[in-house]
């Protein structure tokens, strides 16, 4: 039988690994290192990075594809994702049948944590479906984003016995305001943020979490909202991409 792991390797900082995902890369025949396409490599830099830092048997093989593109169709954010999905289950099934050998370990690395806002597990589910591969899989949880977010800014992720909701920028802007309490907001190429008008609300933020050019910047929302967008805008320029997420907190 075919083994698949799905190694969750932390946010940005290599040290985020656990030992439960150093000793997975060691089980490792075969990495597939996926090119999502961004202006600068730096991401895919640190996946090799991890590999050559922790492996401790160098007859490993890497294999680099890349990344189907999302295209958002115009009628409906589903059909585009569906799409999209279904590009990368081929993907997925091709490079299981050509590149791993029954007995062996395949591994893909997954950015932060396999199950906050990642397709790659839904993606391995789809292939068994399609049923011209078999393998067994295993999940090895890593350090999400939102854990760097909250432990670099010294904050607890929820206040005493408070709930916490994760959302996108996209869903942040069709939800009511006065819903907000303690809401962190991932995947927003849009400052979603710029649109809450209420004073009380306080901020988060943070780009680039775990990295050497990490930044963040915390205060009330209203005095600091056009710092960040200038920031922001400023090393996405330098840099030819920015990942940043928040947390919005309205004081009790
Ligand atoms: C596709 S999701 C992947 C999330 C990832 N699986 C995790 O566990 O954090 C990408 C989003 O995660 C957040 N993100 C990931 N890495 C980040 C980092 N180092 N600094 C800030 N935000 C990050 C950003 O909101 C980005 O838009």
């Amino acid at each position: 039988m075919k083994n698949i792991l799905l190694i969750g390797i932390g946010a940005g900082n290599p040290e985020h690994i656990t030992v439960q995902a150093i000793n997975a890369l060691n089980r490792t025949n075969v990495f597939f290192i996926l090119d999502k396409g961004y202006a600068n490599d730096d991401l895919l830099r640190l996946r090799k990075e991890i590999c050559q830092r922790y492996m401790t048997r160098d007859d490993y093989r890497v294999v680099q594809v890349q990344d189907p593109q999302r295209e958002d169709d115009p009628h409906s954010y589903q059909v585009g994702i569906e799409h999209w999905h279904e590009q990368r289950a081929v993907l997925f099934e091709q490079l299981i049948g050509d590149e791993v050998a029954d007995g062996e370990v395949g591994a893909f690395l997954v950015w932060g944590d396999p199950s906050l806002y990642d397709s790659t597990l839904r993606i391995l589910e789809r292939v068994l479906e399609r049923g011209a591969q078999s393998f067994e899989y295993q999940v090895i949880p890593g350090i999400t984003s939102v854990q760097a977010l909250v432990a670099q800014h010294r904050i607890p992720l929820n206040r005493i016995g408070e709930p916490i909701q994760i959302t996108t920028g996209r869903r942040l802007a069709q939800s009511p305001e006065g819903d907000i309490d303690n809401v962190v907001v991932m995947l927003d190429a849009h400052c979603t943020f710029e649109t809450l008008t209420d004073t009380d609300l306080y901020i988060y933020w943070g780009a680039y979490l775990g990295t050497p050019d990490e930044i963040l910047i915390a205060g009330k929302l209203k005095d600091v909202s056009a710092e960040i967008r200038r920031v922001r805008e400023a090393a996405r320029r330098e840099k030819g991409w920015i990942m940043d997420t928040y947390l919005l907190r309205r004081p009790r």
